[in-house]
């Protein structure tokens, strides 16, 4: 049965802007958190403190973090691949971070230079620290539905690793179709072999619109149950180690198409929708949202 309030998770400050060729200066994406939390949106991704060698684009994570004017009620989790990146994260006052890993093993040694296992060990002095410090812990399994190097991705691998995240204390665990290969029937069979390893009130789903499925896959997922969907205002975003990956969900079409089935979301849509276009006045494009493009014609 599909929820009946929905928790959007807003990726578009990290997965968004860690794909951009063009620098985006440091006002401009703290100004872009803090537009994002004036629309009632509670989880907003803010940045990456992995290494700059790897993702220049988000080299400026702490000035971000620091600039952003903290909303009460409003969680700010950045992405957090080792104890360095923890102890920069803990340096400028986050108290939420994501771990990240993938179901596939080829991907995620191009993406963070480490097989699964070895990843998840990493993880492992982060998660005490955490513990220790109260601070919130999310995580996420990439390649979901398929790896750009590997190809298919056995469904048992991706419940493996979303039991081992959510076992290690990720509070919830995010299911990423990374490049957006994914069709309906197979998004729901992979919520459901997740969901007998993990609760379904601990799981999220992310996912990436480079084939056009992401809101019928979103669809098939809030009717398996799920209730925390990430997505990306404009519809911005895209690994830079995933060959192929393009742009999130965008943002204001899930709060469109929720909002259309009786879903509350807490968003105000219009606002959202002005910050997308915002956002891609600055990126120099056409906004990555349908939604935002028609209310702009209507
Ligand atoms: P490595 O090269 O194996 O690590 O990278 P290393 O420990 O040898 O470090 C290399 C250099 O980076 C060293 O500097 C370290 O000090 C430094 P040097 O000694 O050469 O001067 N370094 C750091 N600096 C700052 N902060 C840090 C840090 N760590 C090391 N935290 C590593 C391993 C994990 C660091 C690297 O591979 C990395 O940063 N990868 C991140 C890649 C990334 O951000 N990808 C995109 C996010 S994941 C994603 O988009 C998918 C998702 O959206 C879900 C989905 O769609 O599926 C979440
Ligand atoms: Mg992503």
């Amino acid at each position: 049965m599909t929820p009946a309030q929905v928790r959007i998770v807003e990726v578009g400050p990290r997965d968004g802007l860690q794909n951009e060729k063009a620098l985006v200066a440091t006002a401009d994406k703290i100004a872009l958190i803090d537009r994002l939390s004036a629309t009632g949106l509670r989880s907003i991704e803010a940045t990456s403190f992995v290494s700059p060698k790897w993702v220049p684009q988000l080299a400026d994570a702490a000035e971000v973090y620091a600039g952003i004017a903290r909303r009460p009620g409003v969680h700010y989790p950045v992405l957090v691949p080792n104890e360095k990146g923890y102890e920069r994260a803990r340096e400028v006052g986050v108290e939420e971070i994501a771990v990240f890993t993938a179901a596939s093993e080829a991907f995620n040694r191009k993406n963070i230079n480490a097989g699964i296992d070895e990843s998840l060990q990493r993880f492992a002095p982060v998660m005490a620290r955490a513990r220790e410090d109260g601070v919130r812990v999310r995580g996420y399994v990439s390649t979901v539905l398929g790896c750009p190097y590997q190809g298919e991705v056995p469904l048992a691998d991706v419940a493996r690793v979303a039991g081992a995240l959510h076992e290690m204390g990720c509070y919830e665990v995010s299911l990423g179709d990374t490049i957006g290969v994914g069709t309906p029937g197979k998004a729901r069979a992979m919520l459901r072999a997740v969901a007998a390893e993990v609760p379904m009130a601990a799981l999220a789903v992310h996912f990436h619109d480079t084939y056009g499925q992401a809101l019928a896959n979103i669809l098939a997922c809030l009717e398996e149950g799920v209730a925390v969907v990430d997505a990306a205002v404009s519809g911005t975003g895209g690994c830079p180690y995933a060959k192929g990956a393009s742009g999130n969900v965008a943002t204001e079409d899930v709060v469109y198409m929720l909002h259309g089935m009786g879903v509350d979301t807490g968003i105000e849509l219009d606002a959202l929708a002005d910050t997308g276009r915002w956002l891609a006045a600055l990126l120099g494009r056409d906004s990555g949202s349908r939604v935002a493009k028609a209310l702009a014609a209507s």
